[in-house]
């Protein structure tokens, strides 16, 4: 589909909005629900671009005339929130019948779901996956047509569509797709069946996006794939991901440049020099872990051990002492034992991590760990996850307050949203920072004295 298809299929949406409007008095309102990581949050800044070019008025309320669930089936009770959330939205339209509900997403590309929404959700409207999110302009067209269920499933992708209209969240940063899918197969994860082999865009259009980002007034971007350091495979041009950032770093405009997820097998030294060097690349590196136990990460098929992960981690600390390393942590792997979560514990306390997302492990049907034997039973995950949890708050209150006193530069991203007179920054190496300040500094990048450390905030003041 070109551009112009996407435009003819907008317009076709357009007119049915215009019809809508008539008939209810009022301009219709859309309602986007993000579930997910980062990329699903970049695809429904798309989601909304559309539905805005459409006419739709945007709103926040899941009783909207038009209402789409962009999904995530990372761990289950991603998918259970989506189901919980989609029985209250059959009651409203209950009340609205001319209600149109539509769900999109990692969860769609799982066919036992698509199965239980045909029997148990059939006032569903439409469905749609991850690799044909780009026909959005011309499924919603159809589905405000038509008045007939719409299910549209792609195994695979075709093409990497450049120009959608978005909707960004904030004016002043944005998330920039690198890559799509990934390749790596974690024994655990869903993620590469549900979002494809791994494609990195061409270097020129990624440019191209953040210097007409630049030219809208964004000065953070937000570089987004599975595994950014291997950025490039399989494109004609030779380039790896640290010249890739070399290249955005020319962009004039641009003043901070972050980047997630680096998998530790893949992370060069380049990459770590390019940091080092770099006047734009924020001081934070996320690595998940996983798991500390090398017996585990072979299980898991992650291409590293546990003394590898230690030596990277080392070398980051050293090279780039003012760094914050964050991580995942998966508890409950099949098999795991409370002397494999030592192991963890043991590389939580070498790292010393500036914050860590901990997870149960979560039965992911169709992915090797599934069948693996040894499940690991809901109580013991749990204990074990408590005591890792303690260990990483532990170090992430220390590791937030080695700054204190300090002076060091935060974007302002918003007016804090209990106190108004305070606004919310943050600062290059991820940590967060509120402060007394006018509301006219929101987006801008400014000084602050980080007086205070509160866990894992700072409360400081404008200098
Ligand atoms: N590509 C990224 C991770 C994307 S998923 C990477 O490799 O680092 C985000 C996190 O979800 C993972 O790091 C992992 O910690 C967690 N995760 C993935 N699958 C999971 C599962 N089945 N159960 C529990 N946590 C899982
Ligand atoms: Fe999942 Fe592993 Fe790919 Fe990350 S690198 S998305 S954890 S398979
Ligand atoms: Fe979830 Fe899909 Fe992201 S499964 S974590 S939304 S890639």
């Amino acid at each position: 589909m070109t551009g112009s298809s996407t435009e003819k299929n907008i317009e076709r949406a357009r007119e049915q909005v215009r019809i809508l409007t008539d008939k209810l008095g009022r301009v219709p309102t859309a309602c986007v629900v993000t579930f997910g990581c980062q990329m699903n949050a970049r695809d429904s800044e798309k989601l909304t671009g559309i539905l805005i070019q459409a006419g739709f008025l945007l709103v926040e309320e899941e009783s909207a005339d038009f209402v789409i669930y962009n999904t995530c089936t990372v761990r289950d009770n991603a998918n259970q929130r989506v189901y919980g959330r989609l029985g209250v939205c059959g009651g409203f339209k209950k009340k609205n019948p001319h209600m149109k509900i539509a769900l999109c997403g990692c969860m769609m590309q799982e066919p036992s779901v698509i199965e239980k929404i045909k029997t148990s959700y059939r006032f569903v409207d439409l469905i749609f996956g991850t690799h044909n999110l780009y026909r959005f302009p011309e499924y919603l067209a159809d589905v405000l047509e038509q008045d007939r269920q719409i299910i549209d499933i792609w195994k695979e992708p075709d093409k990497i569509e450049e120009d959608l209209p978005v909707s960004r969240k904030y004016p002043f940063k944005s998330g920039v797709n690198i890559m799509f899918g990934c390749n790596n197969f974690c024994t655990y994860c869903i993620v590469p069946y549900v979002r494809g082999r791994e494609r990195s865009r061409e270097p020129k259009d990624i440019i191209r996006e953040i210097e007409n980002l630049a030219s809208q007034g964004v000065i953070e971007v937000m570089l987004l794939g599975q595994n950014v350091n291997s950025y490039g495979k399989g494109l004609e041009e030779d380039i790896s991901f640290p010249a890739l950032l070399r290249e955005i770093e020319k962009i004039g405009g641009i003043k901070r440049i972050r980047f997630m997820t680096s998998h530790p097998k893949d992370l060069s030294d380049e990459l770590i020099e390019t940091i080092r060097d770099s006047k734009k690349i924020c001081r934070h590196i996320h690595l998940p872990l996983q798991s500390g136990s090398s017996r585990i990460l072979k299980a898991m098929n992650r291409c590293y051990d546990k003394e590898k992960y230690l030596a990277l981690a080392a070398k980051i600390r050293a090279r780039i002492p003012d760094v914050s390393i964050t991580t995942d942590i998966i508890v409950g792997f099949p098999g795991e034992t409370p002397e494999d979560v030592d192991e963890t514990i043991d590389v939580i306390r070498m790292v010393e991590y500036d914050n860590a997302f901990t997870f149960i492990y979560s039965k992911r049907t169709g992915t090797p760990a599934a069948s693996m034997p040894d499940q690991v039973d809901d109580k013991q995950a749990h204990e074990q996850f408590d005591r890792v949890l303690a260990e990483v708050q532990k170090y992430a209150k220390k590791q937030s307050s080695r700054f204190e006193g300090r002076i060091m530069e935060a974007l302002v991203e918003e007016v804090n949203e209990n106190d108004p007179s305070l606004l919310t920054g943050r600062l290059s190496n991820n940590v967060i920072v509120h402060f007394p300040g006018d509301h006219s500094l929101v987006g801008s990048l400014i000084n602050v004295k980080l007086n205070e450390c509160r866990g894992f905030y700072y409360l400081g003041e404008q200098v």
